[in-house]
């Protein structure tokens, strides 16, 4: 089949990526999709066996940091277009070792740019380089500051949100030194199925589950801005195929919660579903040390998406989140085989290491 596009979309078996991944492979039978996935603690080809048997669907293990493999998957593929969103993600994890947030992060960005410049160097125009960015570029809110837009000056706090910031900025740098067709956006905090329970949302619907501590950092006051992940895969369609070259765009769901009444609307969602009186979790609720440099609130002004591209989340946060929950109590063996790292032994033996 002679493919209208063939889109590199890295990290694919993380927990966005394969909500683009599904989207892109099923919504664009004529694209061919690859998605590359060094298979980290948080790359789960378990996530995408919906789509792993669809004609235009290819899987690739390959670090993005390994530059002449990337330029070799180019070369082979033919590839069009790339919407990188592989990386480390975690914040707490960054704090205890930054170096493999800098190299992932930073290095495997570049890493990508400086393949996709040899590439397409004929004409820039014709081929995309999507970087899937985050709100946390931006720094921290106060309580009465006024949201993140898109020419918000970056101030990043955390190591995570440092090795983004400097990706976008190489980005932005191979637009205007190189000239290519580059495209940023810049997201809230995303929740859905598939997150690996280290983050916030799955880990306290775990742990209500199991009767485990939750632990609230701080005095559970930080505010985050809440966007539905399959809204937000629905946004990278959007600004892959109408956004204009060099330009950013923010993306988020005007949805703003407290820690703590998002913890008490979980529970009480958690509870509901098990059968169990209203507040009998509330009990788990423990306050813990805070993370070092904590953001205080992150909160996106997400108009120039809707008033130049149209785009809109689809969801209401109610209904979100107990489709979320509904989700991790009915895929339990999906978050046991997580969490065990059975699945990491089992993709080794598949695809080395
Ligand atoms: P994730 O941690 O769930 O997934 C990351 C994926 O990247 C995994 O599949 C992992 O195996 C892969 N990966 C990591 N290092 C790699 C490497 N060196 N080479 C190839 N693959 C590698 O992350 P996520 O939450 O899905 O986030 C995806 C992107 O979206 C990231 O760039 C993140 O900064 C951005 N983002 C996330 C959120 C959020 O709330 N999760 C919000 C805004 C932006
Ligand atoms: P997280 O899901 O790690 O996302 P991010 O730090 O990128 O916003 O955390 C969301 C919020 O929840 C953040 O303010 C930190 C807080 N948090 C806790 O209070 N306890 C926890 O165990 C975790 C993982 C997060």
């Amino acid at each position: 089949m002679n493919y209208k596009k063939t889109i590199l979309i890295t990290g694919g078996a993380g927990f966005i990526g394969n909500h683009v991944v599904r989207l892109f492979v099923k919504k664009y039978p004529e694209y061919r999709v690859i998605n590359l996935d060094k298979l980290t603690y948080a790359g789960n080809l378990a996530n995408l066996k919906d789509v792993e048997d669809e004609p235009n669907y290819v899987f690739v293990k390959a670090d993005i940091c390994d530059f002449e493999k990337i330029l070799e998957i180019f070369k082979l593929y033919a590839v069009t277009d790339v919407i990188h969103l592989a990386a480390e993600s975690h914040v707490d994890r960054s704090i205890k070792d930054p170096f493999t947030f800098a190299q992932t992060n930073v290095m495997g960005t570049l890493s990508l740019l400086q393949a996709a410049k040899e590439m397409w160097q004929d004409d820039y125009s014709s081929h995309r380089f999507y970087h899937v960015s985050t709100d946390e570029v931006y720094g921290a809110l106060d309580f009465d500051d006024t949201l993140f837009t898109e020419t918000t000056s970056y101030d990043p706090h955390s190591p995570y949100s440092a090795s983004k910031a400097a990706s976008d900025h190489f980005v932005r740098a191979f637009h205007d030194t190189y000239g290519l067709n580059v495209i940023i956006s810049n997201c809230s905090n995303n929740y859905g199925p598939y997150q690996f329970p280290e983050k916030l949302i799955p880990l306290f619907i775990n742990n209500i589950r199991h009767r485990k501590p939750l632990p609230v950092y701080g005095k559970g006051e930080n505010v985050r801005d809440w966007l539905y992940v399959i809204d937000h895969a629905r946004a990278i369609d959007v600004v892959f195929h109408k956004g204009k070259a060099g330009d950013t765009y923010n993306i988020g769901g005007f949805n703003e919660w407290k820690n703590i009444d998002l913890i008490k609307v979980m529970i009480k969602t958690v509870d509901k579903l098990l059968g169990n009186p209203e507040g009998h979790s509330l009990d788990l609720i423990t306050f813990v040390t805070d993370r070092a440099g904590h953001d205080l609130r992150y909160a996106i002004d997400s108009r120039k998406l809707k008033n130049e591209l149209g785009w809109e989340p689809s969801l209401q946060f109610e209904e979100g989140i107990e489709k979320t929950v509904k989700w991790y109590l009915e895929n339990q063996d999906w978050l046991d085989n997580v969490t065990s790292g059975e699945y990491e032994k089992y993709y080794e033996k598949m695809y080395g290491k």
